[in-house]
């Protein structure tokens, strides 16, 4: 019996497991469109929450898993995007709200954006908050860290906007650890 078997039988209320081998990853510029997400089917919405292995996600790269029909970015940081993330004032933000689903109110610090105090690890709905597009990571643009080729939005390490027409810092949706690698979404 698999990994996801022993869980699965123990969870039976909408709930599934997505690894780093399975994840749905998704790359380049693909559109969200919103009218996707406005249309989402009812068993899409019953996916209420997701549990995710991260125990194959190495420092410095990225998993992307679907969740209530959005793509979920799940990165492993280094230090070096650590450092950087935690280096910006907040004055130099285009947006100073956390954005962050666990922490209302909060203000963009880095600290505020991560799941853990180490911020090693950063969860954030993948959807370009301008038109809905997808934005290509691994370190792209111009502030090392998410690139939306649509119309030129430009994220830093902690997934901020900081250039381009998009209004505000990616969302991170309810998410937290229930062991040491996995993480619950929802
Ligand atoms: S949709 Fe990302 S910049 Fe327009």
């Amino acid at each position: 019996m698999s990994h996801a078997d022993n869980n699965a039988g123990t969870r039976r209320d909408f709930l599934y497991y997505a690894t780093a081998g399975t994840g749905a990853v998704v790359t380049g510029a693909a559109v969200w469109p919103l009218v996707n997400q406005m249309n989402a089917s009812a068993d899409v919405k019953a996916l209420s929450s997701i549990y995710v292995d991260i125990s194959g996600v190495e420092t410095g790269t990225q998993l992307t898993v679907k969740w209530r029909g959005k793509p979920v970015f799940i990165r492993r940081r280094t230090e070096e995007e650590i450092e950087l993330g935690r280096e910006v004032p907040l004055s130099d933000l285009v947006d100073t709200s956390a954005e962050n689903a666990n922490k209302p109110g909060a203000e963009a610090t880095d600290e505020n954006r991560t799941l853990d105090e180490a911020g090693e690890w950063l969860v954030m709905i993948g959807v370009c908050t301008h038109l809905g597009c997808v934005p290509i990571g691994n370190g792209s643009g111009d502030y090392h860290g998410w690139f939306c080729p649509c119309h030129g939005s430009h994220y830093d390490t902690a997934g901020r906007i900081r250039k381009g027409p998009a209004p505000r810092n990616l969302d991170i949706p309810v998410a937290q650890f229930t062991d040491e690698t996995t993480i619950k979404l929802g």
